[in-house]
């Protein structure tokens, strides 16, 4: 991700005081506030309620390292500009690149349809392997033009023809005569591929050069090896957001995980972003198989000069989670995610990951590590996509936001991605 922070610049602060800034904050915090499972549920709301005053709370990064200040009204939801706005019914803010095809999907001469907010879009490859994306309907009948037909560096509507060049104009009618002005075309996106995606720029064109485009080292790094994930969840974006931001659900994920406590170190936070570094603790079972071949064997925590670090951020409208061993410069994992809401309503969303693994030393092994992981993610991902599908489905229900949020970092969370979003247009 192209961050102006700050996971690598942290781990140097890591590695020049390894962990004692932390390990003093945790310990203060773990007593305090430590979802053990088995038996979170355990936890009474007044409880935890208590020792949610002791978050750390840090604002943009700058004092990071310290000890966090008691925050007296962690109880009230956090005060923002936007918070009147059912944070459900906000849409992703168009300005922005997003990755709305894999490069797999689209063949050249081959027309790629898919949907962004209900906005209907082509993907094309041309002959020559240029790509362009275009509003997905002929000016003449509105059929899709992912119907068509690739025509060397020309896009032709499959019922009368029309052609439409990269930019969208209509450059050809067959049977008009020549003197005749053509038509209107339609719209064109800015259209970049990088990652093995292919991104679309979907709000103003002429932000797009300003916008941040996602970089995403690991995946063109020989060390790592990357999964791109790619599947629809039928709920509204800022669930996944919640659901990764918060490692409070690692309950959820008990069989396939075994018991695990959720430590929380420290939260940062900007404008448009926000930012929470975890460690853990297995308090039940072994290590899972499918989480050793991943991130490597858990630390063991016989002393508090070493622990593992997870750092999770949204840096809207991306979301990124990172994994460093204790005493490592490089995260084992590192994972980039976005969620591309299809309908207008955004109650369906297609998530777009790339989830990297630091490869072992010994040649080859990734390989052959690489189902187990593959089916290891697969389950969680499966866990986490049915509740937040049951949500989406609590939320229809209810018609607005009932949610009682009680977590600092989703509080925060949920302030970002209202006060970035827009108003879903009905
Ligand atoms: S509908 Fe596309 S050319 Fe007629
Ligand atoms: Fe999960």
């Amino acid at each position: 991700m192209q961050n102006n922070i700050q996971p690598e610049n942290k781990v140097q602060q890591h590695r020049a005081n390894p962990w004692r800034p932390i390990i003093s904050m945790a310990t203060a915090i773990e007593n305090r506030y430590a979802p053990a499972y088995p038996g979170a549920c355990e936890v009474g709301v007044s409880k935890r309620r208590r020792s949610l005053g002791r978050y750390g709370l840090t604002k943009s990064g700058a004092s990071k390292m310290s000890l966090p200040e008691p925050v007296e009204t962690i109880t009230q939801p956090v005060p923002h500009a936007s918070a009147t706005r059912d944070l459900r019914k906000t849409g992703i803010h168009p300005d922005h690149w997003y990755p709305l095809a894999r490069s797999r999907d689209v063949k050249r001469g081959k027309p790629f349809g898919t949907q962004f907010a209900g906005d209907p879009i082509v993907i094309v490859r041309t002959t020559s392997g240029t790509l362009f994306a275009l509003e997905d309907r002929c000016a003449h009948r509105q059929v899709p033009l992912s119907g068509g037909t690739v025509e060397g560096e020309l896009l032709q509507c499959g019922y009368h023809c029309w052609t439409y060049d990269a930019s969208g104009a209509c450059v050809s009618v067959p049977y008009l005569d020549k003197e005749r002005t053509l038509p209107n075309g339609v719209r064109g996106y800015p259209c970049r591929e990088a990652s093995g995606l292919i991104f679309v720029f979907t709000g103003d064109e002429s932000k797009a050069s300003s916008a941040k485009f996602p970089i995403v080292p690991a995946y063109a790094d020989r060390r790592y090896k990357t999964r791109v994930l790619d599947r629809r969840v039928a709920c509204h974006y800022s669930f996944m957001h919640e659901n990764l931001m918060d490692m409070n659900h690692q309950f959820l994920h008990r069989r396939l995980m075994g018991g695990i406590k959720t430590v929380f170190l420290e939260l940062r936070e900007g404008d448009d972003w926000v930012e929470a570094d975890y460690t853990f603790r297995r308090t039940r079972g072994k290590q899972p198989l499918g989480e050793k071949f991943m991130i490597g064997r858990a630390t063991k925590q016989t002393d508090d000069t070493q622990r593992d670090l997870m750092t999770i951020r949204t840096d809207y409208p991306y979301q990124t989670l990172k994994f460093w061993k204790a005493g490592s410069t490089e995260p084992e994992l590192s994972l980039w995610n976005v969620y591309i809401p299809i309908d207008r309503e955004q109650r369906i969303n297609h998530t777009y990951g790339l989830m990297s693994i630091r490869a072992p030393s010994v040649p080859g092994l990734i390989h052959l590590m690489w189902p187990f992981i593959a089916w290891f993610t697969d389950g969680i991902f499966a866990e986490d996509r049915h509740i937040v599908e049951q949500e989406q489905k609590a939320f229809d229900r209810q018609g607005a936001d009932w949610n009682q949020e009680i977590f600092p970092i989703i509080q925060k969370l949920r302030g970002v991605l209202i006060s970035q979003g827009v108003p879903i247009e009905n």
